[in-house]
């Protein structure tokens, strides 16, 4: 349903929005990159509901004979509460990278040519941004609670890796930062909120929340032998990594709106460059945020179902692997080489304000 309906709804309205610019009435010219819009959030629907299904495998039943799972209910895959909660949060947190964009180029423009035609306009631009950040910034912190939480009944172990807790503790705290082994079995110094961890992982500050020891023995009683435990320092890193970089990102942005309310706004360059360099943060905290989705969910590939070591393909060998993994990168990465060259090209040119009309054919238009 992704390659087939989102995809070709997505990519058919880019091509319209990109071909269409000077052919199509400005108001449908508009309505093909809504469409395109809409067509991504569909998508994010039908990618995360099959990620969705391997944090929580529902409407299914296995076949012994096959050795296969089989659906049985696909409006269980649709409404299963982890892809509920995952399209809100991940949605939210798109939002807050597209709002962290607008504002770091409209705010780096608007320094470069504060006496220029064109201020207005990326002036308008930057408090949009700001003010899309600010918001989508609360909304995916609202999001990101409700997931923890559901995530906590689910995948409780996940919880307990993001912040290496290994005795059950209630209330719990959450430490902002420690020092101590790496895989935080033993800790020499940390600093710490008291009862988050709790309010993070049940909805309340004094909230039990199960630790690493009891649930692996929890595990062997019900799935047999074998080491339950995620990687601690990725997923203890990287889940903080990801609350910190993007909500730092809707600071910055919450900074520029008080900046511009006290008239200081374009005042000093250190804003400009800060929000400027904010444009990274949401696209790191996403990556992060992934990271620990996925490595959280460790040693399952679908969880309580299939391990990762028997996922692995008697007829695909490591050499195999290995080559793909060089050559996705290879090509992601001059993909993304071509992308950043050409976003640069097209913010650093400003706006076309000054540019004269071809009387033949419609103005061009800038939303
Ligand atoms: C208070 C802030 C936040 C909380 C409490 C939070 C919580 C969570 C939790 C619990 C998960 C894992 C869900 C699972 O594996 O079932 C997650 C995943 C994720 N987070 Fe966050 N998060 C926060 C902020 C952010 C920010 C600021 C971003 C990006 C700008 C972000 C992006 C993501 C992404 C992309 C995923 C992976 C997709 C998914 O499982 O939804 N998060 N977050």
């Amino acid at each position: 349903m992704e390659g087939l309906l989102a995809f070709f709804l997505e990519s058919t309205f880019v091509g319209l929005w990109i071909f269409g610019w000077d052919r199509l009435s400005p108001r449908l010219h508009l309505a093909t990159i809504w469409i395109a819009a809409f067509g991504s959030l569909v998508s994010a629907f039908f990618i995360l509901t099959a990620n969705a299904w391997m944090q929580h495998p529902v409407g299914f039943s296995y076949n012994r004979a096959t050795h296969r799972a089989e659906l049985t209910d696909f409006g269980a895959v649709l409404t299963n509460s982890t892809v509920e909660v995952a399209f809100l949060h991940t949605v939210t947190a798109a939002f807050l990278t597209t709002g962290a964009l607008v504002a770091g180029i409209a705010s780096w423009q608007l320094w470069n040519r504060r006496d220029s035609a064109d201020a207005p306009a990326f002036r308008t631009a930057a408090k949009a941004g700001m003010w899309m950040a600010v918001v989508a910034g609360l909304a995916v912190a609202v999001s990101g609670h409700s997931q923890g939480v559901i995530m906590t009944t689910q995948q409780p172990m996940k919880m307990a890796a993001a912040e290496a807790l290994y005795q059950t503790e209630q209330p719990a705290s959450f430490s902002l930062f420690t020092i101590g082994t790496l895989d935080g079995s033993k800790e020499i110094w940390s600093l710490r909120v008291p009862g988050l961890l709790s309010f993070l992982a049940t909805g309340s500050f004094n909230g039990r929340v199960a630790g690493i020891y009891d649930l692996e023995a929890q595990y062997r009683h019900r799935f047999g032998p074998g080491d339950y435990r995620p990687v601690i320092p990725v997923t203890y890193w990287s889940y903080r990594l990801m609350i910190g970089l993007g909500l730092l990102a809707a600071i910055i942005s919450a900074v520029g709106l008080w900046l511009i309310r006290c008239g200081r706004y374009p005042g000093s360059r250190w804003f400009h460059r800060a929000a400027l360099a904010a444009i990274a943060l949401p696209l790191l905290a996403n990556s992060f945020g992934w990271i620990f989705t996925e490595m959280g969910r460790q040693p399952w590939v679908v969880w309580g179902q299939l391990r990762t070591s028997a996922g692995v393909s008697p007829t695909v060998g490591a050499a195999t692997v290995l080559t793909s993994m060089i050559v996705f990168t290879v090509i992601y990465g001059a993909l993304a080489v071509v992308g950043l060259y050409l976003m640069h090209r097209s913010a650093a040119a400003g706006l076309p304000l000054d540019e004269p009309q071809d009387a033949e054919r419609p103005p061009t238009f800038v939303y």
